[in-house]
């Protein structure tokens, strides 16, 4: 019989559902028990799911009690340097929701601390692992639009998630623009060397500020990264994944960031027209290996590593690149000129 591994999860609000269904999908934890300031999130999430693990307001004082193998940090950023210190130093293995860390300085510690302490750090990133987008990926690897120079981005929408949010600093940037960013680094296949941004709350705002931005990012070999965003934009909503362009040496990608992904190459070296012949591309099907499946999937290739399998590719040591860039967004917007990007 083999036995199931033991968890802590803590912070017990809206993400942990999600959460906790995932982690019972996956099978073979046991959540021992629910660390949140307000015991009674923790309550209603036990109750949900019908366990009946520890409840508790002190992680340090959970773990050295409950010796878990494993920590699932779903809290609010503020806290989560001394959650991921914390599970680190007792032992476990932590999976953690984006973003990685609220500082680079923070983030590189933890990595240090996972490496130090020999344990799984890996963060929730998980739009990396949408279809359409490891679709395009893999369009773009096949070369068809050639060498991609430009990967542009529009995030408009408008939620009242009520919450931490409406009073967070850099709320855009940090909390959300970490998900397009992360898949643009992805699907460029390299690491921003500097970052211009400006951030700024329109009229009519429900957020306390920053609620829209503008950056973009120079990555080292040459291509460039445009986002424009805002979570005050109501109407005429994108997708939570943003509208997409992608601009490559020979051809073009569009993704609508649901459904709708449409790519052409260009015929300029054949034809010697104004404007060139175009051809459709075919996107590419999913491939059995693609990694896919949201929170879910990262939850598998988490949990897979614990259990012997590979590293997963959201691990922090990795994940720090995108936090990265938004960092560097921050800071440009902050002091008003473009800064340079150091992992
Ligand atoms: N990956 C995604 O798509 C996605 C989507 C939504 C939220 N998130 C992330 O999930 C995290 C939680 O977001 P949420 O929407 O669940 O927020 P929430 O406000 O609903 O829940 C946060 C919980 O953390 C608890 N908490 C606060 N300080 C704590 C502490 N010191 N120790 C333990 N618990 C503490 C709060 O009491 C609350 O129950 C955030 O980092 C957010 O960015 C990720």
């Amino acid at each position: 019989m083999t036995i199931n591994q033991r968890a802590v999860l803590t912070g017990a609000g809206a993400m942990s559902r999600k959460w906790l269904e995932a982690i019972k999908t996956v099978g073979g934890v046991d959540i021992v028990g629910i660390v949140d300031i307000n015991p009674a999130n923790a309550e209603a999430r036990a109750k949900e799911r019908n366990i009946n693990p520890e409840i508790g307001t002190d992680l340090p004082a959970m773990l050295s009690r409950l010796a878990p193998e494993i920590v699932f940090d779903v809290a609010i950023p503020a806290v989560r340097h001394d959650i991921v210190s914390a599970a680190l130093a007792a032992g476990a293995h932590v999976l953690s929701e984006k973003p990685m860390a609220e500082t680079l300085e923070q983030a590189r510690d933890l990595v240090a601390r996972a490496k130090a302490a020999d344990r799984l750090h890996v963060v929730i990133q998980n739009r990396r692992y949408l279809a359409q987008l490891r679709r395009i990926h893999r369009l773009v690897a096949s070369g068809a639009i050639g060498e991609v120079t430009g990967v542009h981005c529009d995030f408009f929408l408008d939620p009242h998630f009520g919450g931490f949010r409406e009073q967070m600093p850099h709320v855009l940037l940090l909390d959300m623009a970490v998900h397009t960013f992360d898949a643009a680094r992805y699907v460029i296949g390299d690491i921003a060397s500097s970052a211009y941004a400006e951030e700024w709350n329109p009229a009519g705002s429900w957020y306390e500020r920053d609620a829209s931005a503008f950056a973009s990012f120079h990555f080292a070999g040459g291509a460039v990264m445009t986002y424009r965003g805002s979570w005050a934009a109501p109407g005429l909503r994108t997708s939570w994944e943003s509208y997409w362009r992608i601009t490559g040496t020979e051809g073009s990608i569009v993704w609508d960031g649901a459904d709708d992904i449409r790519a052409a190459r260009s015929n300029a070296h054949v034809s010697g027209q104004l404007l060139p012949d175009t051809a459709m591309l075919e996107i590419p099907a999913l491939d059995p290996a693609d990694r896919i499946g949201g929170h879910l999937g990262v939850i598998t290739d988490f949990l897979a590593a614990t259990r012997g399998g590979p590293l997963p590719e959201t691990v922090g040591s990795e994940n720090i690149k995108s936090l990265a860039m938004v960092l560097g967004a921050i800071d440009s917007s902050t002091l008003g000129r473009r800064v340079e990007i150091h992992i």
